[in-house]
């Protein structure tokens, strides 16, 4: 039984920081970040949290898929930046729209969070144990940033996005294949620090829980190899052709890395959408953000083959290639 996505929403902070901004704040330049990142302006919380962007993007997505919350069997959340560890960002999302009949739970797997929260979903719908859930991505990662780590503070963005999927009867219709893998090995390329772990630098954190660290190159490095490598797989499940594909949308983490996936897949950068250069690398939130953006504009059109790829910390990644 395959799953099929009914509906979309998103949710962005008010506060625009772009990278003039930024000049003010790091020793850094707008054309710095625009030709290494592809980024111009990413959107920061102020009054919004994990669970209100969440709870925006989940709103919007049931208005599209015209259900009620009353309706919703299970609501996944991927995030690495909740308020709290317990109760799980689903579950505020959960009492907030009133979603009484449905499980909640949250999956940390930091920028892959959204695929993996997508696949988790596809496995329990075609186990027959839900008929439907709301899958969002929601991060405020604004909130663990070194504002002072030019090399990592001008690159993250707030947001969340949501999907409404159910199961799906029709032949050929919606998630056709899955890949998902993980490089546990790797994962200190990319960790967030919680503040015990080093409590002689605690004067840095100034009342942050985390700190985000990451070796750019290497993560670099891992996404343009593994990255086409997994998306072809999941392409040879589902027996269709890179160059049948009529969009790809990756986890908006640089635009140079999905100009080297476009390359290695063979497929022109018209076939991949981007909004990076207005959001920013929002993690688990970016793959739903541009998902909505694409639904709501009308670019992706029913019928179209789509393949969706996350790749991250941990370090994780997956995709999955459906019909819309
Ligand atoms: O979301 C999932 C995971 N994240 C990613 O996928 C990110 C993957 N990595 C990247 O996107 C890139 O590696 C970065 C954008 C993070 C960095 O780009 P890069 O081309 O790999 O630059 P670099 O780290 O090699 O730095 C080049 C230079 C260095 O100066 P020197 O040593 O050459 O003098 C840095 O100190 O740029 C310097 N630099 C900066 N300069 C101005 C680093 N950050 C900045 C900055 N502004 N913000």
């Amino acid at each position: 039984m395959a799953i099929t996505i009914k509906g979309t929403g998103s949710s962005l902070p008010k506060k625009v920081l772009t990278n003039f901004d930024l000049e003010k704040m790091v020793d850094t330049s707008d054309a710095w970040i625009r030709e290494r990142t592809g980024m111009s302006e990413r959107h920061i919380a102020e009054n919004e949290t994990v669970a209100s962007l969440a709870t925006e993007a989940a709103k919007k997505a049931l208005a599209d898929a015209g259900k009620d919350a009353a309706d919703v069997d299970m609501i996944i959340v991927a995030t690495c930046t909740g308020e709290v560890m317990v109760p799980s960002t689903a579950c505020k999302v959960q009492a907030e729209i009133g979603a009484d009949n449905a499980v909640a739970f949250d999956i940390n797997s930091a920028c892959s969070g959204f695929l993996f929260a997508l696949q988790t979903a596809g496995a329990y719908i075609a186990s027959g144990m839900h008929k439907n859930a709301l899958v969002i991505g929601a991060e405020v990662l604004s909130s663990i940033i070194n504002w002072e780590d030019r090399s990592t503070c001008v690159l993250f963005g707030d947001g969340a996005g949501a999907v409404f999927v159910e199961n799906c009867e029709e032949e050929g219709r919606g998630i056709l294949s899955m890949a998902q893998g993980s490089s546990g090995s790797k994962g200190g390329v990319l960790y967030f620090r919680k503040r015990e772990a080093d409590p002689d630098k605690e004067d840095e954190y100034e009342g942050k829980d985390a700190f985000v660290h990451m070796n750019g190159a290497e993560v670099y490095k891992f996404a343009v190899r593994q990255v086409p490598e997994c998306i072809e797989k999941a392409l040879a499940d589902a027996g269709v052709k890179a160059a049948d594909v009529d969009l790809f949308v990756l986890h908006q983490a640089n635009i140079r890395i999905i100009e080297a996936i476009s390359k290695r897949l063979g497929a022109g950068m018209e076939h991949f959408p981007v909004n990076i250069d207005k959001t920013g690398n929002t993690s688990s939130a970016s793959i739903p953000l541009l998902l909505d953006e694409l639904n709501r504009s009308g670019r992706i059109k029913a019928g179209d083959t789509v393949v969706l790829s996350g790749f991250g910390g941990g370090l994780t990644y997956g995709a999955c290639v459906m019909k819309w």
